[in-house]
């Protein structure tokens, strides 16, 4: 049988509090939800993900058969998704670890991923995409940036949302058999290999060169004297110090 597609079902709303809770009503494998505005859309670290109109806020409901331990993986196939979406408008996006989008330097989508288990097998992982699409102006503290800022024209939020569908599809077609097979795309892309990076986890701050991405979507950092592997969810802060 083949796995179901991320899209089969799409459900719109005008307005949630947060993509991520509303799809919970929808109990289906690849369902979508997408609303034109959030009011308490969330980023990850609890940070707040500002949602006005002419953005994309969407969420996907997954129920994939993995392990606990690949479930890392899982955001950063969505952010190369999202990045390789953008190359219909030829925006040769990259992405800064674990699952920030990046235009140049400033950010122009953001993955967030919360899972939930029973034991060690996973029931369900929710993943929001938010898309910078046609806004224009960001909090000065934020380097952000959209569609419309870097082509210099509105844009069909349809047109973004069948992008972005399409692309998550292509990617998690064969996550099951192969959940780390994106990787070598992955790190194509990936800003922070080969730069020094300050990493906060709550413990401690790790300072090192970043030398590749592990099976199960960890940064593998060489610091003075040793090998160390960051796990996204452990991750406070990733400063990129050094340039690529
Ligand atoms: C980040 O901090 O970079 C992740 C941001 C994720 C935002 C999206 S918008 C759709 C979905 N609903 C939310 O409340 N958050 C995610």
């Amino acid at each position: 049988m083949s796995p179901p597609r991320i899209g089969s079902v799409v459900e719109r709303r005008d307005r949630v509090a947060s993509t991520m809770d509303a799809i919970r009503d929808l109990d289906v494998d690849g369902a979508v939800l997408v609303a034109r505005e959030q009011t308490e859309g969330r980023g990850r670290h609890d940070r707040t993900w500002h949602s006005p109109e002419g953005g994309l806020y969407l969420s996907v409901l997954l129920k994939p058969d993995v392990a606990p331990a690949k479930l890392g993986l899982i955001p950063l196939a969505a952010g190369l998704a999202v990045a390789e979406a953008l190359d219909r408008w030829n925006l040769r996006a990259k992405l800064s670890w674990p699952n920030d989008v990046l235009v140049g330097r400033s950010k122009i989508a953001g993955v967030l991923s919360e899972s939930r288990l029973s034991g060690d097998r996973v029931d369900d992982v929710v993943v929001g995409v938010g898309l910078n699409v046609n806004a224009t102006l960001f909090p000065p503290e934020l380097d952000a940036t959209s569609i419309r800022l870097e082509t210099g024209r509105a844009v069909d939020l349809d047109a973004v949302l069948e992008a972005v569908l399409g692309a998550l599809d292509r990617r998690f077609e064969g996550y099951a058999e192969d959940p780390a097979g994106f990787l070598e795309d992955y790190e194509v892309r990936c800003t922070t290999l080969d730069a020094e990076v300050a990493i906060e986890t709550d413990g401690a701050k790790v300072h090192g060169r970043a030398v590749g991405i592990g099976d199960d979507g960890e940064l593998v950092l060489r610091t003075a004297d040793e090998l160390v592997r960051v796990r996204a969810g452990d991750v406070r802060e990733v400063v990129e110090e050094g340039p690529r």
